[in-house]
């Protein structure tokens, strides 16, 4: 089965769209978010310009704020001190990665945490490994765990859960959701001994490595849940044009797996579908 998450994303946002207009009318919010790019990455600007689409689509108010790639990181933090006491923005993203000169880590803390749509502050990475209430928790984390509950169901207890990739943006924070759902985890990197082996004990395998098609037929258990979080660029063998792979080798493991998730059209649409969710949730909560 394959896992559709252009749908499933089309469905939150409708969700999300009701949201919007009952906080204008209970409270008179319209949720607003500012994306800020540093530079003319070709991939940023696609990135950007969707998230501006859909922000005004849902009915909430987008902005954006371009800075040149020669921009200091002072240059940049001060833009962020603005935008924070700015009471009309409920949502900050930066969008990364950033220019070699700017600390990106640096630049994630000057972001206020009630308006850290990414959840990449500490205070929300914190709130989320303890557990507590009030997170705002990373975007594409949210969508793996959205996409593998539409085949699965809401009961993911006891499924041994296998996350290959432990960065903080999806393999640590994706673990983590995990672990709050009741699986049993485990978190597989470069240095993991006898990968193929660990990854056949995956009733859920999360593939987020930025590796193309790197994940084979004979590492996956018949049936499980696969949800391939990567985005690659490459040449087709046969016509020659470059084209969108994700982290597993889709067209073999389609034939062992009970379900996995497209690329494109499956995690990538949800990434952004969560961002908006994550800017009504810091609009109500904060707004
Ligand atoms: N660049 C690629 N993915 C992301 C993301 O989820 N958030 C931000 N801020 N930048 C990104």
């Amino acid at each position: 089965m394959i896992i559709d998450g252009k749908q499933a994303a089309a469905q939150l946002r409708v969700a999300i769209a009701q949201g919007v207009t009952a906080l204008k009318e209970s409270k008179g919010i319209t949720p607003s978010l500012t994306v800020v790019l540093v530079g003319e990455d070709p991939a940023s600007q696609v990135y950007v310009r969707n998230k501006a689409k859909q922000t005004t689509e849902v009915g909430m108010i987008s902005n954006e704020i371009r800075l040149p790639v020669s921009c200091s990181q002072a240059e940049l933090l001060s833009q962020l001190s603005s935008l924070n006491n700015d009471p009309s923005v409920h949502g900050i993203l930066v969008q990364l990665p950033l220019p070699k000169h700017i600390d990106e880590s640096v630049v994630i803390s000057a972001i206020r945490p009630e308006k850290d749509v990414d959840g990449f502050h500490a205070m929300n990475s914190g709130r989320l490994l303890n557990g507590e209430s009030g997170a705002l928790v990373p975007c594409t984390p949210q969508g793996c765990i959205i996409l593998a509950k539409q085949h699965l169901g809401d009961d993911l207890s006891g499924k041994h859960a296998v996350v290959i990739g432990r960065s903080n943006i999806v393999g640590k924070p994706v673990a983590l959701l995990l672990l709050q759902e009741n699986c049993t985890v485990t978190i597989a990197h470069s240095r993991t001994k006898n990968l193929a082996q660990v990854c056949q004990q995956a009733d859920i395998l999360i593939a987020a490595v930025g590796r193309a098609e790197f994940v084979q037929a004979d590492w996956v258990k018949k049936g499980a849940t696969v949800i391939d979080v990567g985005i690659n660029r490459i040449e087709d063998a046969v016509t020659g044009k470059m084209k969108l792979v994700g982290d597993v080798d889709y067209a073999a493991v389609s034939d062992v797996c009970g379900a996995i998730t497209p690329v494109p059209g499956g995690v990538g649409p949800m990434t952004i579908a969560c961002l908006l969710k994550n800017t009504l949730e810091a609009a109500k909560l904060y707004g």
